[in-house]
């Protein structure tokens, strides 16, 4: 049976770990998670989820030193994306067969140290792309393969949260620059990651710019934290999740970065809530992807233009469609109502688990997660400056 140890036992550690264990027969061995102030917080989640025989660590070194790259198959880095490079650099230096969350690093510096890390690394390095994995991505990168309608002209994407799912970006360590890299960065490097993916092979990104701010709750209406403010029908109301931290049953609210349980009209959130950006690529061609935070109409579309046919598609509805303009002939693809990440989370993980067994590499590689990072970066540099950013990697 195929063992990994976890770093980073929040929403995704957790959840990797009931993937790996309930899903792909492989078993988590341990758990290294720093959050002090309750340390059987983990221990809730996973007695419920009825996952026994894991080791809890609050160092990761202790944990590396107890489980070597000889007795375990990997290691998965889930921590938030500040803490990175620091931990990718202690498992890269023990030989470990590494999943590393997107995005992969808050700054462009970052993100070149850990792309230089893995020159020459011998061992299986993937990147939590989940979009390439789902069913539904991926019947798009099919059509696209070989490009039997031609060159891809233009694509579109959007990606809209719903309010409760956008307002979490407004607190915790999501909610600032320098724990995130900004919004497009932290929510959406996987969809720049997507329009790249779609781009490939005939074409790399080569200009950026973007438009977007903070749009919401933009000013302070005299409340500091959910917990002491009484206007119950606020919309931006934090409710506990099945996310939060358990301490003896209770839930705890996560102190690992400030900002939890914060009122978040006028708090100090200072990544964008609505943002566009545009790329140009190394052929002419062009894409467009926006994110709104807060909507109604919640939900990941896409249309991508060929020379002679047209691809369009809602992963919340699973359906595709091309349309072929000389032939007039509409292909249809459903694969069912998806999941925010179309089935990509257990997909992305049986990857890795194969190329560990395989000595392949994987789909979403370091160069990927180098790329997203980078122009993410460059798009809120646009906004900062006000030009079009070059871009090259
Ligand atoms: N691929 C995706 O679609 C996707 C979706 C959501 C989040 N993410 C990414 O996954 C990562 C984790 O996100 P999350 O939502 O689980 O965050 P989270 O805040 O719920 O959990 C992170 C956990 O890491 C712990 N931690 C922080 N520093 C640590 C350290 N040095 N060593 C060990 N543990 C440490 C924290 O205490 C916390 O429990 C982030 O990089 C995030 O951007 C990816």
């Amino acid at each position: 049976m195929r063992q990994f140890v976890i770093i980073g036992g929040g929403a995704r550690g957790l959840y990797f770990t009931e993937i790996l264990e309930q899903e792909l027969g492989c078993k988590v061995v341990a758990i290294v998670e720093t959050y002090k102030p309750g340390e059987s917080f983990i221990e809730h989640p996973l007695d419920d989820a009825k996952i026994e025989g894991v080791t809890i660590f609050d160092d990761l070194s202790r944990a590396l030193d107890a489980y070597p790259p000889d007795a375990v198959d990997g290691v998965f880095i889930m921590t938030p994306e500040w803490t990175h490079t620091a931990i990718f650099t202690e498992v890269v230096s023990r030989d470990y067969n590494i999943f590393l969350e997107k995005p992969i690093a808050t700054t462009r510096e970052d993100a070149l140290a850990i792309g230089s890390l893995v020159n020459g690394y011998p061992h299986v390095v993937q990147i939590g792309f989940v979009l390439r994995y789902s069913g539904f991505y991926r019947q798009v990168k099919n059509w696209l393969e070989g490009r039997p309608m031609g060159r891809v002209v233009m694509i579109q994407m959007n990606e809209r949260l719903t309010v409760q799912h956008g307002m979490k970006f407004k607190r915790s360590w999501h909610r600032m620059v320098q724990y995130t890299g900004g919004y497009i960065n932290e929510k959406c490097s996987h969809d720049l990651d997507l329009m790249c993916w779609f781009k490939e092979p005939e074409a790399t990104p080569v200009r950026v710019v973007s438009l977007g701010n903070r749009g919401y709750a933009t000013s302070s209406v005299g409340e500091t934290t959910c917990a002491t403010c009484t206007r119950a029908d606020c919309l931006y109301r934090d409710e506990p999740s099945s996310y939060d931290k358990y301490v003896d049953g209770e839930v705890l609210l996560d102190q690992t970065a400030k900002g939890v349980g914060q009122c978040i009209y006028g708090n100090d959130s200072d990544i964008t809530d609505n943002q566009s950006v545009m790329i140009q690529f190394s052929d002419g061609s062009h894409g467009v992807f926006s994110s709104i935070a807060m909507s109604g109409v919640p939900g990941r579309d896409l249309v991508i233009h060929c020379e002679y046919g047209t691809i369009w598609g809602s992963l919340e509805t699973g359906e595709l469609h091309q349309l072929d303009y000389r032939t007039n002939v509409t292909e249809d693809f459903a694969i069912g109502g998806m999941n925010m990440h179309g089935g990509g989370d257990v997909q992305v993980v049986r990857e890795f688990v194969e190329c560990i067994a395989d000595g392949t590499q994987p789909s979403a590689r370091v160069s990927d997660g180098v790329r997203a990072t980078l122009l993410a970066l460059a798009a809120d540099e646009s906004i900062a400056s006000g030009e079009v950013v070059g871009f090259s990697l």
